[in-house]
């Protein structure tokens, strides 16, 4: 009776569900496993405070395609919200990404640009060449020199990691951002900013259709309840077009392993004050504070009435998820790039199931890479599944 089936309801399941209810006139079954739609970047009203939070980590929308801009404002407008992130290190406030004003400040100098690239460039050789590749610290190193790298880059990864700099591999410190303007905006792509009445009230609307049902509370893989049974794995595969965005190595019944990833603990506080540090962002780039960083959600919304003597921060730990734990970024180890070899292998060898999504692919996406994917599958592989099949 559905002519998809789209598990998942993050922005991946979702683009893709409206997409074919409105292009194709497609009748879409959603199948979600939590109480709510919008996957990892939905957000509720604190009911202690009154402040929108974003329950699974901050989201600021971000991007420089505009068809995925043009597509997102279907749904939503913006607010202008401009996304600026600060540090502190050993008792200091450092503006984020590493810029002039970061350099300067840090070496308490008024360097030039060339001033600065110069000293950079000075600092970094220290690393012979063909050291570089070694690892994440003498990557880190060789492109922005020890002082810099030790401040603003080492104890933050480590912590983020849980492991020893020279352990990492040296991929993720190949492009550590470092600008020799005063821009310090986080993001410089040209649309960028917070739903202006929520996330929820985005993710609501693009399911908004009679085509469209949603079931949430519903696991593709439970076969217990009778009545749930009809859009699981066993009762759909094969049989009817399946979008699946859940982690791919659940799908396959975990056949050649378990994908590795991290999460996040967050502990939530809510002082009596109605402004707790100036900024939405503050990174701890000290091994001596256990947090990686808070979140003050109530500056995402500068534009709302929030109240004056009481907000809401999330302060965030990073490690290693288990079996129960949410999987937020994948960790990519050589033994789950093996294992995704396979996956991909069996992914191919399942027609019928489309695999997209974070989950779906192991990989970390933002929202709009996110939305991106789902466009283009929809276009790729849905039009001609679904557009002559209706
Ligand atoms: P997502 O995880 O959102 O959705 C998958 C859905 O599938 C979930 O709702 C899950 O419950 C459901 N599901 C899983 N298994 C199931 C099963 N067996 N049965 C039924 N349903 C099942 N991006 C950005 O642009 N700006 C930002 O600031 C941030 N910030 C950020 C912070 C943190 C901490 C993280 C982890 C990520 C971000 N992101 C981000 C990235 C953003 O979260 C990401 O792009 C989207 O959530 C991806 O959407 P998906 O639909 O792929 O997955």
């Amino acid at each position: 009776m559905y002519d998809l089936v789209v598990v998942g309801s993050g922005l991946f399941g979702l683009t893709v569900a409206e997409s074919a209810a409105r292009l194709w006139d497609a009748r879409v079954a959603i199948v979600e496993k939590r109480s709510h739609i919008g996957g990892n970047a939905y957000s509720e009203v604190d009911p202690e405070t009154g402040i929108e939070v974003h329950k699974y980590g901050a989201h600021i929308f971000h991007t420089s395609n505009e068809e995925v801009w043009n597509y997102v404002r279907r749904f939503t407008d913006f607010n202008d919200y401009v996304h600026r992130v600060l540090t502190t290190i050993d008792g200091v406030v450092y503006p984020m990404p590493v810029n002039l004003g970061t350099i300067n400040q840090f070496f308490g100098s008024a360097y030039s640009p060339d001033q600065a690239r110069a000293l950079v460039r000075e600092q970094s050789s220290e690393i012979p060449a063909g050291r570089a590749e070694d690892n994440f610290e003498t990557m880190g190193i060789s492109t922005v020199g020890r002082p810099l790298f030790e401040a603003f880059f080492r104890d933050y990864t480590a912590k983020q990691w849980q492991t020893n700099p020279t352990d990492l591999p040296a991929g993720i410190a190949r492009r550590l951002p470092v600008r020799y303007t005063y821009d310090s905006r986080y993001f410089s792509d040209p649309h960028q900013g917070l739903p202006l009445d929520g996330y929820a009230a985005w993710f609501e609307r693009m399911v908004d259709s009679p085509n469209i049902d949603v079931f949430l509370n519903s696991d593709f893989f439970d076969e217990e309840s009778s009545e749930k049974a009809t859009l699981t794995r066993d009762s759909t595969a094969g049989r009817v077009p399946v979008v699946y965005t859940g982690p791919v190595d659940r799908f396959f019944d975990y056949e050649y392993g378990r994908l590795g990833w991290r999460t996040i603990d967050f502990e939530v506080e809510r002082p009596h004050t109605g402004d707790y540090q100036g900024c939405a962002v503050m990174n701890y780039g000290d091994l001596t504070v256990p947090e990686t960083r808070t979140i003050e959600f109530r500056h995402f919304n500068p534009e709302r009435e929030y109240p004056g003597d009481r907000t809401i921060v999330y302060r965030e730990f990073s490690r290693s998820a288990t079996a129960d734990d949410d999987p937020y970024y994948p960790i990519n180890t050589p033994s789950d790039q093996k294992m995704m070899h396979d996956y991909r292998r069996a992914m191919a060898d399942t027609p019928g199931v489309l695999f997209g999504g974070r989950l779906g692919t192991y990989r970390y996406f933002d929202m709009d890479a996110t939305i991106a994917g789902a466009l283009d599958m929809v276009r790729d592989d849905l039009a001609s599944l679904l557009g002559s099949n209706l």
